[in-house]
């Protein structure tokens, strides 16, 4: 048998001075949803992540706390796995740079340099940029600030160790000419040269005035600087410095995915660095655009962050990956907004494939009594173009994805998808069945439910909740084992009883009034951090008193109740909250008749925005809980409260 190909993936290690952001979560995503598909398609895949905790920004933001560097870095480092976990993403390690198995390696790193007598002892003496730990010569100051985040940078001057990055100048120019692959794309591949070319300084790997680092195993009191610290993670993950498995198996990783501020680091030094321990070079280090939000960087310091979290309980997580995913050109800067991820999700998800699924299982139902046909009749030519299509798209979704072309992949995914639609109309079921063609109508039906279940296999990778829930419906089971050989076409089998379920992306409805606000509205604006992160919170966060008294908690009087036509999970509230009358839209009819809810005293938060559902205004949301067996509660006070008293 022949050694399954490999992929060794990584994404940067991400800083826990604070928590991340929507940004993270797209690298983050981008990674995942590359191992995923090349574990689907066959090939033994190493997935890894971290984070990047030691240096002088994160000291000083625990000293500001008054705890230790650990202490901060500890509950920030759990919100991230947190996120991850929401997120879907199903990383192979997770290094901390505190970690001990850590430490060895940076240290092994050093300690090999410094005897090869490309570390040496100097001084140091030039500009700094704590938020991004970088060392700066004067003429790339732009206005005296740092060039890449352009906030204030600090004088340094200490004694220090430096890399002779300068000896390995032209062996790297030399490297990147013969191997076109390694710095990607090629926009970030000149401006490298050109950077390279421009002349390389030796640089600064020790620093002294601050302790939060891993000691410099040749000299006291010195701590090696963060980013020689933080680089190494690439090979800690696969056991260095022994000579383990990992190592022989997954070195050279195949794809360093970084955003493009951080190119430097990982094609001038990481690869300077693998050049003095005569390892080889990664073969790929792709430099990926950055989220804006209105056209500028999502950061911090300008208070303009989006929270994956928040946007993940609204939206659910697969309209979030596939936002990312297709929106972006992989490569390219994208906008993220509030009103370009409804839209996506509604054309995308709700409107092409969730409406194929859903007319496609309803006629079958009609016709077939939901059973999948046997495909008898003889092709015609649409029947043929649909299946040319759909037999040729997991291997061209394997090249695109090969090549990094993720929203091209998806796009093409999608042009099935559109193409069913098509299929849908021109084939005209509800002819067949009225003009009894039974042959005819059992092939067009089988046809389309085959193109939804490879539709599943196919975007199981970027949306896997998506993919088992077509599956699920399709009377499928074990998607999760399946790979990209089950994509082939004609391998369901006729005779599978399916089983039509809701809509799996019920279309986002939005208010005209508050599409362009709202925007702006989920936007979450730095504020001092009182919130800790422990790993055993089920939400990852601890929130501050004030952070609670932002929501406005009252106990509001039921005054009628009726159900929503059309939506048979809804009840439609007029309720008293004190001061006026308000109507509130809830997903309770499933367990309350409207008749037991009138007069009771329920509690419900005030200060929601407002959103309509199914056409319906709700002003306000109330509070309920379900019992373990999905019976769900609302949660209510006796009479003696009267309405509109704040719950506190
Ligand atoms: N700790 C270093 C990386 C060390 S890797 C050996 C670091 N950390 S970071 O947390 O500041 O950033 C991590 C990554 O997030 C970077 O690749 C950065 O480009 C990416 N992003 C931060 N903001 C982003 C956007 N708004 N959009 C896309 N990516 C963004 O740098």
């Amino acid at each position: 048998m022949t050694a399954k190909e490999r992929f060794y993936v990584t994404t940067p290690i991400y800083y826990p001075s604070d928590n991340l952001h929507i940004g993270h979560a797209y690298t983050t995503t981008v990674a995942d949803s590359l191992a995923r598909w090349h574990r689907f398609a066959g090939r033994d895949v190493y997935f890894v992540t971290g984070s990047d905790e030691h240096g002088q920004k994160i000291q000083r933001a625990a000293e500001a706390k008054g705890i230790t560097p650990k202490e901060y870095v500890d509950v920030i480092v759990a919100s991230f796995k947190h996120l991850w976990e929401k997120l879907n993403i199903k990383y192979d390690d997770f290094v901390r740079t505190t970690d001990e198995r850590h430490h060895k390696a940076v240290q092994a790193v050093f300690q090999k340099i410094y005897e090869r007598g490309d570390i040496y002892k100097s001084a140091y003496e030039g500009w700094y940029c704590t938020p991004c730990e970088t060392f700066w010569l004067e003429n790339r100051l732009v206005e005296g600030k740092c060039p890449d985040c352009n906030r204030p940078v600090e004088w340094v001057k200490e004694e220090s160790y430096f890399f002779r990055l300068s000896k390995y100048a032209d062996r790297l120019l030399k490297y990147i000419e013969e191997h076109p692959e390694f710095i990607r794309p090629e926009s970030r591949r000149n401006e490298m040269v050109n950077f390279i070319k421009s002349g390389l300084e030796d640089l600064c790997v020790s620093r002294t005035t601050f302790d939060w680092g891993i000691p410099v195993p040749v000299g006291e009191g010195h701590v090696i600087y963060v980013w020689f610290d933080a680089l190494t993670n690439y090979l800690t993950a696969l056991g260095y410095p022994e000579a383990t498995e990992k190592m022989e198996k997954y070195w050279p990783a195949d794809l360093h995915l970084v955003g493009k501020e951080i190119m430097r680091f990982h094609t001038i030094v990481w690869p300077i660095m693998l050049m003095a321990l005569d390892l080889p070079l990664p073969k790929t280090v792709f430099g990926h655009g950055w989220l804006l939000f209105d056209s500028e960087k999502m950061s911090k310091s300008k208070g303009n962050v989006v929270d994956p979290l928040v946007l993940i309980d609204e939206f659910g997580v697969d309209p979030i990956r596939y936002f990312l995913l297709r929106e972006i050109s992989f490569g390219q800067d994208g906008n993220f907004s509030r009103r370009a991820l409804i839209e996506r999700t509604n054309a995308d998800l709700a409107n092409d494939l969730g409406n194929l699924l859903n007319r496609t299982l309803s006629m079958l139902n009609r016709y077939f009594d939901g059973v999948v046909p046997a495909p008898a009749a003889q092709p015609t030519e649409l029947d043929q173009d649909l299946v040319a299509y759909a037999s040729g798209l997991p291997q061209k979704v394997d090249a695109l994805i090969k090549d990094l072309k993720i929203n091209e992949a998806l796009a093409s995914i999608w042009k099935l998808v559109g193409k069913a639609n098509k299929y849908v109309d021109e084939r005209a079921p509800w002819n067949l069945a009225k003009q009894e063609q039974r042959d005819e109508l059992g092939t067009v039906m089988y046809n389309l439910l085959e193109t939804l279940r490879i539709v599943g296999l196919l975007v199981k990778s970027f949306i896997p909740e998506t993919g088992a829930k077509i599956w699920a419906q399709l009377g499928l089971e074990d998607i999760a084992g399946k790979n990209l050989d089950d994509a082939a076409w004609g391998l369901l089998t006729p005779g599978i009883q399916t089983r039509k379920g809701d809509p799996i992306f019920p279309r986002i409805e939005v208010e005209k009034e508050e599409e362009q606000p709202v925007q702006k509205q989920q936007v979450k604006r730095e504020e001092p951090k009182t919130a800790q992160t422990p790993a055993d919170s089920p939400e990852g966060v601890l929130i501050g008193i004030e952070d609670f008294l932002k929501c406005e908690l009252v106990i509001a009087q039921v005054l009628e109740a009726e159900p929503v036509q059309g939506a048979d999970r809804l009840l439609k509230l007029q309720v008293d909250v004190g001061d006026e009358k308000r109507q509130i839209v809830a997903g309770i009819a499933q367990h309350y008749k409207p008749e037991e809810l009138v007069g009771r005293r329920i509690v419900v938060v005030k200060n929601l925005k407002p959103a309509k559902l199914r056409g319906e205004l709700s002003q306000g949301m109330l509070l309920a809980a379900s019992t373990p067996d999905g019976k769900l509660e609302v949660v209510s006070v006796s009479d003696a409260i009267p309405a509109g008293s704040r719950v506190k």
